[in-house]
């Protein structure tokens, strides 16, 4: 759902010099934040040219006809008779019907008939770009259906800054490069459908924690993260260019403040990052347009602001020909379904039924499911399990089987019924200081909690998928969902051992690990040889309590699958499948090996600090998260960002790099096209690797490039490419990566753009950011 909490207009504040407070002496006015952010202004217009020029032409027209109250009312949410999560009202004298927005990432929410997708976290984990595409087309078709016009999502920020950070699963990685590439993708998926994907949040929305300010108790504004120019540009809002270079024809504003302004009302972020620096065209959600209510918000307030000349009428028409110039743009004036149309206001009462799934998605359901899926431990080829020898498995851990209910109402709506639904609904609107129990012990979980929750028409757990399998074997399947300390029969060929991480919009993890499901895996595994570990993990989960046992056998990261988790992961299991998955992140040995962001920055008013009414969350460790911290530290992870194994083996060979011929200037000079500057896009450089199936399965390997930046103060590597053949066993392929101008440049503040740096480049390849067998230098 979109901030309902604009606090106040774009067009005012900002721009006062602020009364700089003492030394130390509590902060009580908000004057003292001023001139933080940079007064950008004014907004760009969209513009007449280029590939949005006709729809701007005629959203213009359209415009021109409109009444003041009209444009106003299309400024924000209104009143429907639908139950879409937002709604922008229709003007019917003018044939527009009126727009539905809808929740989210991993499938619609909160309606029936609907598919659930893999959350954006497993997508992540797959680094498969075509089925990231795939996905999205399913996903985009879903939504059309059901006459959604714009889907919130996909989520990009949070990146993953704060590793406890409570909406992570939602987005694909903490790499802004797999991120970039993975949203491209889904925009384009799910816009192929007409369908307007709401790309959010813009920006640096990293922790749950403060996200808003306080709705009851003594007051505190929502937390500022503090951002650096440069580290803005090469971390957060990297994919955002990604988005925006694929057409996103919305972009929804975080709750959060940057830099002290509140992110939708941040002229520097709305206006000098998004619309200047990067050529966003389309409407804006929570600037353009306030959501999920916003006309009742500041209706009133808009229409007099008009009125008396404090906001320009020109400004209110960019306003709202940004919003029609989306819907034309994407063809929703002709043969679109009614917006709304497949949402039905509640599912408890008599209403049409409006199936949105489709064959046709089914094979990317399941192989979504399956891809990613991690595997980091696969002692003494433990898996796959052989049929045959399975006489007896025993399956241990709250999270195999499903939850009790799965029904419409209550905490479905939230995703939550594997936990404690009343925190997850309160995680929407809630205080700011929550906190939950770090898994879900009443069943399995095929998604977070929140808005980018999942509603599933059905899934199967991981325990009635093994007793499909099982039924075919004549297997044995003895289980305890219940015990902590379950009694083990000794003759078990394999334990099972289910654990889950749950995770929910609206609050922060408290840890990364936790003892319950530790202590459950250690006692299992001291009566049982073969001991195989899963998580259906909603983010980083640590596994230094027991990795090392050694009758720990198998370790997975099965994240969050949606509904053909558990189906693919006994695939995966028994060889049907083979394992391709790598992780989006890194798991550390301990949660303060990942540096001062491991968890969300927390300021309590009763401290009394000097912040206590506006908490702060700097970002000074810069670009150095996850990987980039490892490798700049020299800190040893458990698992590193990129790490995953599979069935087969893969050798590394033949490395080939050949610099293009063109402009290598140091400055892009292209204009600004969406996506930013056109040049940026350019290929300079293209690299070639061979890559051999050496071991006995067909799999795929996701060859990853890394490139090692020259500068001061520069990462160690950074992934700039990855590729993901499928490969025969003994089958040689080979695969290009391509480097753009922006892949090797770094942003420079002092020029405002990105420069190509001068000096030694270091390209790596290899099979994750730690094994790299391939490497070479080049010079441009
Ligand atoms: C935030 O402040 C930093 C300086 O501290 C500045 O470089 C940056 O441009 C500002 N960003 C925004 C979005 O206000
Ligand atoms: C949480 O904040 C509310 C006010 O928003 C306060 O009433 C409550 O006591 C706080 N709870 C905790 C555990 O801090
Ligand atoms: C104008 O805004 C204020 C608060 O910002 C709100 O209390 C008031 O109801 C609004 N007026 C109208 C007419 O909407
Ligand atoms: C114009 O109206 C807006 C919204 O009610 C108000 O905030 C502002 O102070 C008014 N300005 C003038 C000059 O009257
Ligand atoms: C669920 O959370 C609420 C709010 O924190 C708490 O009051 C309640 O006791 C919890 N219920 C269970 C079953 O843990
Ligand atoms: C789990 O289920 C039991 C039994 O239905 C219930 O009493 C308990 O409150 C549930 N716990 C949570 C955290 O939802
Ligand atoms: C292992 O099995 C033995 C024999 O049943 C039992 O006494 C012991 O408690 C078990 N160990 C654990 C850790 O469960
Ligand atoms: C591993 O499991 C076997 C039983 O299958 C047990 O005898 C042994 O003690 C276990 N090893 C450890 C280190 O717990």
């Amino acid at each position: 759902m979109a901030p309902p909490s604009v606090t106040g207009f774009v067009w005012i504040g900002l721009l006062a010099a602020g009364v700089i407070a003492q030394q130390g002496e509590l902060i009580t006015d908000d004057t003292y934040f001023y001139g933080q952010v940079p007064a950008t202004y004014p907004t760009p217009q969209i513009e007449d040219n280029g590939p949005w020029g006709e729809a701007v032409s005629r959203a213009r027209a359209l415009v021109s006809e409109m009444t003041l109250d009209e444009k106003v009312l299309l400024t924000g949410g209104g009143p429907t008779t639908t139950g879409c999560n937002g709604f922008i009202p229709g003007i019917e004298r003018l044939g527009f019907p009126g727009l539905c927005l809808q929740d989210a990432g991993q499938g619609l929410r909160n309606t029936d008939y609907v598919s659930s997708f893999p959350a954006g976290m497993h997508v992540g984990a797959s680094w498969n770009k075509r089925l990231a595409h795939a996905r999205a087309s399913a996903l985009g078709k879903e939504a059309r259906t059901k006459g959604v016009n714009v889907l919130l999502g996909p989520a990009i920020g949070p990146l993953g800054r704060v590793v406890r950070g409570g909406r992570n699963w939602e987005a694909f990685s903490i790499d802004p490069y797999l991120t970039g590439r993975l949203v491209y993708e889904t925009v384009m998926g799910v816009q192929a459908n007409g369908v307007i994907t709401s790309t959010k949040h813009l920006v640096a929305q990293e922790q749950e924690t403060h996200r808003r300010p306080t709705l009851e108790g003594p007051f505190q504004e929502a937390v500022s993260s503090n951002v650096d120019d440069k580290t803005m540009h090469e971390l957060y809002l990297w994919p955002f260019y990604d988005a925006v270079r694929a057409g996103t024809g919305n972009v929804m504003c975080s709750y959060q403040r940057i830099n002290n302004t509140y992110g939708c009302q941040n002229s520097a972020a709305q206006n000098g990052l998004l619309k200047g620096q990067l050529g966003f065209q389309a409407s804006n959600a929570g600037l353009d347009v306030a959501m999920p209510s916003g006309a009742l918000f500041w209706a009133g307030n808009l229409t007099q602001a008009v009125n008396n000349g404090s906001v320009a009428l020109e400004r209110l028409d960019d306003m709202v020909t940004r919003t029609l110039a989306s819907w034309f743009h994407m063809g929703q004036d002709q043969d679109y379904p009614t917006p709304g149309y497949g949402i039905p206001r509640s599912l408890d009462t008599p209403h049409e039924v409006v199936d949105a799934r489709s064959k046709c998605a089914k094979p990317v359901l399941f192989q979504g499911a399956v891809e990613g899926h991690v595997l980091v431990k696969n002692q003494n080829n433990a898996l796959p399990l052989k049929s045959e020898e399975m006489k007896l498995i025993s399956i241990f851990g709250y999270a195999a089987p499903a939850p009790k209910v799965n029904n419409i109402l209550g905490f479905w709506r939230y995703g939550a019924q594997a936990t404690n639904g009343t925190v997850a609904r309160l995680g929407f609107g809630g205080p700011n200081n929550l906190t939950a129990p770090p898994i879900a012990v009443n069943g399995s979980i095929i998604g977070g909690g929140g808005s980018g929750a999942t509603s599933q028409s059905l899934f199967s757990s991981p325990y009635d998928a093994l007793v499909a399998q099982a039924y075919e074997d004549d297997t044995t399947l003895f289980y305890d969902f219940e015990s902590g300390t379950p009694a083990v029969n000794p003759t078990s060929d394999a334990c099972i051992i289910f654990g889950n991480v749950w995770a929910s919009e609206g609050y922060d993890r408290v840890s990364l690990q936790d003892e319950y499901t530790d202590n459950l895996i250690n006692h299992v595994a001291a009566n049982c040889s073969n001991t195989i570990v899963v998580f259906q993990n909603a983010g980083t989960r640590l596994v230094d309590a027991f990795a090392d046992h050694p009758n720990v056998t198998a370790i997975i990261f099965a994240h969050l699958g949606g509904q053909d988790g558990s189906k693919a992961l006994v695939s995966l299991l028994y060889g049907k499948s083979v394992f391709s998955g790598k992780l989006p992140y890194t798991v550390a040995h301990a949660e303060a090996d990942y540096g001062r962001a491991v968890g969300p920055d927390v300021t309590r008013y009763a401290d009394g600090g000097r912040f206590s009414r506006y908490p702060q969350s700097d970002f000074t460790e810069g670009v150095f998260v996850d990987y980039r911290h490892f490798d700049a530290e020299n800190i040893e992870p458990r698992y590193e960002f990129g790490f995953g194994l599979s069935y087969t083996t893969f050798d590394y060979n033949n490395l080939d790099i050949s610099i293009t011929d063109g402009d290598h200037d140091d400055l892009p000079s292209g204009p600004v096209v969406e996506g930013g500057q056109a040049d940026l896009w350019d290929e300079l450089v293209t690299v070639t690797a061979d890559i051999t199936n050496t071991g006995d399965f067909e799999g795929m390997e996701v060859a990853q490039l890394y490139l090692g930046i020259p500068g001061e103060n520069t990462p160690v590597r950074q992934l700039r490419g990855f590729e993901k053949p499928l490969i025969a066993p003994g089958e040689t392929v080979n695969v290009e990566f391509t480097l753009t101008r922006r892949d090797l440049s770094s942003w420079d503040v002092v020029a405002q753009k990105w420069r190509l740096q001068s000096g030694e480049y270091t390209v790596y390849v290899g099979r994750s950011s730690r094994d790299l067998p391939l490497q070479s230098t080049f010079t441009i």
